[in-house]
């Protein structure tokens, strides 16, 4: 505690965790995901670092974040780029240090940001000293710390699992004879939760960053704590995956009831903190989702709705299930529409000819849904995917596995365009992933200078998100729910209403929102926010929406 006493104005503790009216700040924050390497290069060594993220925290602010999420940046041989790391307390040099970090932290906290971080907690690094200990032999003190087993036969793996990242879930020690399990790559051997020690060392790591004052964790590949103890093999699902493996039905290491148990034990320690826990949770049901809420909220505050983020397609009834499924979660939901993990939102959803507007449509409808948002960095400027040409240029071992068909995921986590100059403006020196060539339009400095930019949309977006009751805490009410192109609902709270109308086709389509069943027939309504298309009000009920066009308006009484 001697830190966080330290530190009065820091933001992780629990002054300011709560509203004068009740409200957890978690539920009203911005969230913004930032990958370190990429996002600002203080020293000018090509990979971004912390001391560059606390010179951009003026940007953030002015942008509306309300709390950043730093991707791993302790220590690590970068196998996976930080998701594998070889110690928990500590930063990466080649971000800077833990003097550094404070600094991030108490600057931050002067702007009213709170900083979290990613917990890997699934794996280790494979130099992370447990693992070295325990791999160097049989009786070693940490043997147990990770799944160690004989092969079925000599040369045969223990059972049939694979690797998500496309090679075979064991490996063979030759010293001690037995394979350990990774669920991701060799360097990256899995924890055996089942040993209480490795759980008081993992909530011990968290409590490190807690007394610094760290206001939360992501908490990376909650799926994949817990495996079958018996190992039974998986069976094949139909298709086949990006490395062109059969698929698998990974019934017996993924999403094993007892991950539930220690998300509530790290639930319980980040109380003390009042601490809030994000989760990777890769759910492919509501009543999955659901469950990582945890009975009477016992778990994780915000596990993400990547059903919600998966949505491939411009698809207004697509998304209006999405939205009203983890509704009927009865939890608070998280939005996003990009990661590090997934290729960029502008791509996945631009038709190729409209992409500016439809990069702005889709900042209109995450940031106005009820639920906490979390932007993935560069996104509000519409940053695109710059896929490696090569394999000879790829960086993610995931694409080097599977080049041609897996690419792997350097495409979304090149360097942020900060100006149209040198390298994006991100470092003076070549940068470690190529900066996209949209830089040259799609920068910082040249979007900041048009009022008609997406940034200044995602501004002007996140002022009247922070401004607008409604769109803090009023309920998400659908509109014209059978219409097949457009996307309409109601944020209601009281006597105000904020009404969004989102237009996700090609064509002007015409809606008519009846709004008497809302109580909002005969009051007023003020025009907000368009993306810049035009939003035509006829007679009464009726809206002409341009194009992929976004168009906010408020309904007062
Ligand atoms: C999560 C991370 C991903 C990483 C993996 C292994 O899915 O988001 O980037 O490679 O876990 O830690």
């Amino acid at each position: 505690m001697a830190l966080a006493a330290a530190l009065p104005a820091q933001l992780g503790g629990q002054e300011h965790a709560i509203d004068a009216k009740g409200t957890p700040w978690w539920k009203n924050a911005v969230f913004y995901e930032l990958y370190p390497r990429s996002f600002a290069d203080s020293n000018n060594n090509g990979i971004g670092d912390l001391n560059g993220v606390t010179a951009k925290l003026d940007y953030l602010k002015d942008l509306g974040v309300d709390a950043i999420w730093i991707t791993p940046c302790f220590p690590s041989p970068q196998v996976d780029f930080g998701y594998d790391i070889s110690d928990y307390e500590n930063i990466d040099p080649m971000y800077g240090s833990l003097q550094d970090f404070d600094r991030l932290l108490a600057e931050a906290n002067k702007r009213g940001i709170r900083i979290l971080l990613d917990f890997v907690t699934n794996h280790t690094s494979d130099h992370h000293k447990w693992f070295q200990d325990s791999k160097s032999s049989r009786t070693s003190a940490y043997r147990d710390w990770y799944i160690w087993r004989d092969g079925r036969r000599p040369g045969q793996p223990p059972n049939n699992w694979i690797s998500t990242f496309g090679l075979s879930a064991w490996t063979f020690d030759p010293t001690t004879q037995q394979y350990y399990y990774h669920y991701f790559y060799p360097e990256q051997p899995d924890l055996n939760w089942r040993n209480p020690a490795v759980e008081a060392a993992m909530f011990d790591v968290t409590r490190f960053w807690y007394k610094r004052g760290v206001a939360g964790f992501r908490l990376d590949a909650v799926d994949s704590l817990f495996e079958d103890p018996k190992l039974t093999d998986n069976s094949f699902a139909a298709g086949t995956d990006t490395f062109g493996r059969r698929n698998m039905d990974e019934r017996y290491n993924q999403k094993l009831p007892e991950v539930h148990g220690v998300l509530r034990g790290l639930r319980k320690v980040a109380d003390e903190y009042s601490a809030v826990l994000i989760g990777e949770t890769y759910t492919s049901s509501i009543d999955e989702l659901k469950h990582y809420y945890g009975d009477h909220s016992s778990e994780l505050q915000l596990p993400m709705d990547m059903m919600f983020a998966t949505v491939d397609k411009l698809s207004a009834p697509e998304f209006r299930k999405q939205i009203a499924s983890v509704n009927s979660s009865g939890g608070w939901p998280v939005f996003l529409i990009g990661n590090h993990d997934m290729p960029r939102s502008y791509n996945r959803y631009g038709d190729g000819l409209h992409d500016d507007a439809i990069a702005k449509l889709m900042a209109a409808l995450y940031l106005t849904l009820r639920g906490s948002p979390i932007l993935y960095y560069g996104e509000e400027i519409g940053m695109q995917n710059n896929d490696p040409k090569s394999k000879e240029d790829v960086r993610d071992p995931q694409g080097k596995i599977g080049w041609p068909t897996e690419k792997g995921r350097d495409g979304e986590r090149t360097p942020m365009q900060w100006t149209a100059d040198v390298n994006g403006g991100f470092s003076k020196t070549k940068p470690w992933l190529p900066v996209a060539p949209s830089a040259a339009t799609h920068n910082v400095a040249t979007e900041s200078a048009d009022p008609a930019s997406i940034l200044n949309f995602y501004k002007r977006l996140l002022k009247l998100r922070h401004d607008e009751k409604a769109l803090l805490e009023g309920e998400y009410i659908p509109l014209d729910e059978n219409n097949p192109n457009v996307l309409s609902f109601l944020r209601r709270y009281k006597n105000e209403a904020v009404l969004v109308v989102l237009n996700m086709s090609a064509t002007t389509q015409r809606v008519t929102l009846d709004l008497v069943p809302q109580g909002f027939a005969g009051g007023s309504h003020t025009m907000l926010l368009t993306n810049g298309g035009e939003a035509t009000r006829s007679q009464g009920r009726d809206i002409d929406v341009e194009p992929f066009t976004a168009y906010i308006e408020r309904q007062t009484k």
